[in-house]
C-alpha cells in the first residue's frame, strides 16, 4: 500500500518538475498568464503582459494610477483592482522563477520603478539590434509594447527565436531591394 502511494507520488511529481524546468531554465520561456480576469481586463487594449515582466513596485504603482494609464482610462472597480494587483504581485519578476525576469531585475536599479517593460535596460538591450523601420516606422507593429505582433507565441509565453516574425518587415525589405 505504502509503496504504491509512493510510486504514484513520484509519477505525479516528476513530470511537474520537468515542466518547471523548461519554463524557468529557458531565457525564452516566460510563465504564461492563466488568470481569466486579468486576460479580460488587461488584455483588451494590448497584449496581456506576463506579470513576471515587471517588479512588484512597478505593478503596485501602475495599478494605483489606472485612471491615467498612458493617456487612457483603464480604471477598475476597487475590488477588481485589488484582485488583479494581488495576482500581478504574486507572479511578479521578484517572485517568478523565470530566467528572463531575473535578467530584467539585474539591470535595474533598486530605486527605479519603471512603468514600462520596454524601458528596462535588459529589455532595451535585447531589442536594440532591430532596425527602426521594423518597429516605430512599421505601421503593423507601432512600438515594442506590442509584443505579440512579433512574438507569435507570446500568449503562451514562448518568446523563442524561431517563433519571431516581424509583420510587414519582409515586405519592407522587398520594397527596398526591388526595382
Ligand atoms: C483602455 C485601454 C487599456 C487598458 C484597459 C489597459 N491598458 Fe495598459 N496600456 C494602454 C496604452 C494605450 C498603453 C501604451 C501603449 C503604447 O505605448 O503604445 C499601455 C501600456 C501598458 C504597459 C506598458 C507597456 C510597455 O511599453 O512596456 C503596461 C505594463 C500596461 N499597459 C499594463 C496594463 C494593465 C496591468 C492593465 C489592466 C489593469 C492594462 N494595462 C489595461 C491602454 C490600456
Ligand atoms: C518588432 C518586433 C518585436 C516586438 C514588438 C517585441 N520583440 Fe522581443 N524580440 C524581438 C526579436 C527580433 C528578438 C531576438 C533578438 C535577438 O536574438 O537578437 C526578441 C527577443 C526577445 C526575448 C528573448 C530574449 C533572450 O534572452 O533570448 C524576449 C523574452 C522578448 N523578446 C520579449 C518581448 C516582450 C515581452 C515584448 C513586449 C513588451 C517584446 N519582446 C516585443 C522582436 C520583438
Amino acid at each position: 500500500m505504502k509503496i504504491l502511494s509512493i510510486l504514484i507520488l513520484v509519477c505525479m511529481v516528476f513530470p511537474a518538475y520537468a515542466d518547471d524546468d523548461s519554463s524557468s531554465g529557458d531565457d525564452n520561456q516566460i510563465t504564461a498568464v492563466d488568470n481569466k480576469q486579468y486576460l479580460n481586463e488587461c488584455g483588451s487594449c494590448h497584449f496581456a503582459y506576463q506579470p513576471s515582466l515587471l517588479p512588484i513596485r512597478s505593478w503596485k504603482k501602475l495599478m494605483l494610477q489606472l485612471a491615467d494609464h498612458f493617456g487612457d482610462n483603464a480604471e477598475l472597480a476597487a475590488e477588481e483592482q485589488k484582485q488583479l494587483t494581488d495576482y500581478l504581485v504574486a507572479n511578479s519578476a521578484d517572485l517568478s522563477p523565470d530566467k528572463f525576469a531575473k535578467k530584467l531585475l539585474q539591470g535595474l536599479a533598486k530605486d527605479e520603478t519603471p512603468l514600462r517593460i520596454t524601458i528596462i535596460p535588459y529589455f532595451v538591450h535585447e531589442h536594440d539590434k532591430i532596425p527602426k523601420k521594423a518597429i516605430g516606422d512599421n505601421p503593423e507593429v507601432k512600438s515594442l509594447s506590442y509584443c505579440n505582433k512579433c512574438h507569435t507565441g507570446a500568449e503562451t509565453g514562448n518568446y523563442s527565436e524561431n517563433s519571431i516574425k516581424i509583420p510587414g518587415y519582409e515586405r519592407l525589405n522587398d520594397d527596398n531591394s526591388s526595382h
